[in-house]
């Protein structure tokens, strides 16, 4: 019995010096930054039209190097290659409703599968819009042993929504999008990295907007409630400039790294999961 305690003693000396030693060369390496692991984000952000998801996803997707899952960008490209899903959907969009529930969890199951950019992780923006949308991506995870690690909602007052949305002007290849007042582009309705022309989306008018936002009271509030339960939710407040509203982002991925240093991050984690 003294022996196994005396060599437990040892081995916890051992591995904590190799840990130590561990820490300040990752230090030295990576600036002091530890780099985040492949699979380590899996979240989704939730908010009302023009809260900011498509403004603040990018800079998660670049943080993170996981992909970034916008079903509106998804049904937009369907749209502009006028396929018999693009043109369903251009309608139902331009009248500010949903698109079924199937076509969308299709959607997503398909990217989950195939892009080669999410096996670092996803983050997805503007869905699940629905509680039978947040199921399917329940099961969709369930089948993969992985789970949701945070559900942000961008919080906003609908009145602070209608100049955001009627000025914001778009690159429809990327997604990336501008504010004539907000965020202007370099040059007037060009975008700044390729050069090519932007545009205003059908459904950027306060009309389609007041529908939009009916929709989301009526359909995704109720999925706010569902993560809320899970203990994953958390909110910002998005009437705060873009900067602010990264800094409260990055405050609760800061929360999650101190908790996975509390989890599962020693050597023998280390060990089990070496980074790829
Ligand atoms: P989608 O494309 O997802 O549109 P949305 O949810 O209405 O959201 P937006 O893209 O309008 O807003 P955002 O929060 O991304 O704001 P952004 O960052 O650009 O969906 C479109 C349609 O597709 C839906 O209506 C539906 O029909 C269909 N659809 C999509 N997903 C579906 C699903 N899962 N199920 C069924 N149907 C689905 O910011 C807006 C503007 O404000 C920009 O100009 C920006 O520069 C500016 N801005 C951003 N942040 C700030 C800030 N902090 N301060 C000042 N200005 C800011």
């Amino acid at each position: 019995m003294g022996f196994l305690e005396d060599e437990v003693k040892r081995l916890q000396t051992v591995l904590s010096s190799v840990e130590g030693r561990l820490k300040a060369l990752e230090d030295r390496q990576f600036g002091g930054k530890t780099p985040k692991t492949a699979e380590e984000i899996r979240m989704i952000l939730i908010g009302p039209p023009g809260a900011g998801k498509g403004t603040q996803a990018p800079k998660i997707k670049e943080k993170f190097h996981c992909c970034h899952l916008a079903t509106g960008d998804m049904l937009r490209s369907q749209v502009a290659k006028k396929t018999t899903l693009g043109r369903a959907a251009k309608k139902i969009m331009d009248e500010g409703g949903l698109v079924s529930d199937d076509i969308v969890i299709g959607m997503i199951k398909e990217e989950l599968d195939n892009n080669p950019e999410c096996k670092g992780g996803f983050i997805l923006d503007g869905f699940p819009r629905t509680v039978p949308q947040a199921e399917g991506l329940d099961s969709m995870l369930k089948t993969r042993n992985q789970t949701l690690q945070h559900a942000v909602e961008l919080q906003i007052d609908d009145a602070l929504l209608v100049a955001r949305i009627t000025g914001r002007l778009v690159h429809p290849a990327s997604g990336r999008s501008y504010h004539a007042t907000f965020n202007p582009p370099k040059k007037p309705m060009t975008d700044d990295i390729t050069g090519e022309p932007l545009i205003q989306r059908s459904d950027d008018n306060a009309e389609a907007l007041k529908k939009r936002l009916d929709t989301y009271h009526k359909q995704t509030t109720p999925v706010v409630d569902y993560y809320r339960k899970t203990g994953i939710w958390k909110a910002i407040d998005a009437s705060q400039e873009p900067g602010q509203v990264w800094k409260s982002l990055l405050a609760i991925f800061d929360g999650d790294e101190h908790k996975a240093s509390h989890s599962g991050s020693g050597i023998l984690a280390k060990l089990a999961h070496p980074r790829s």
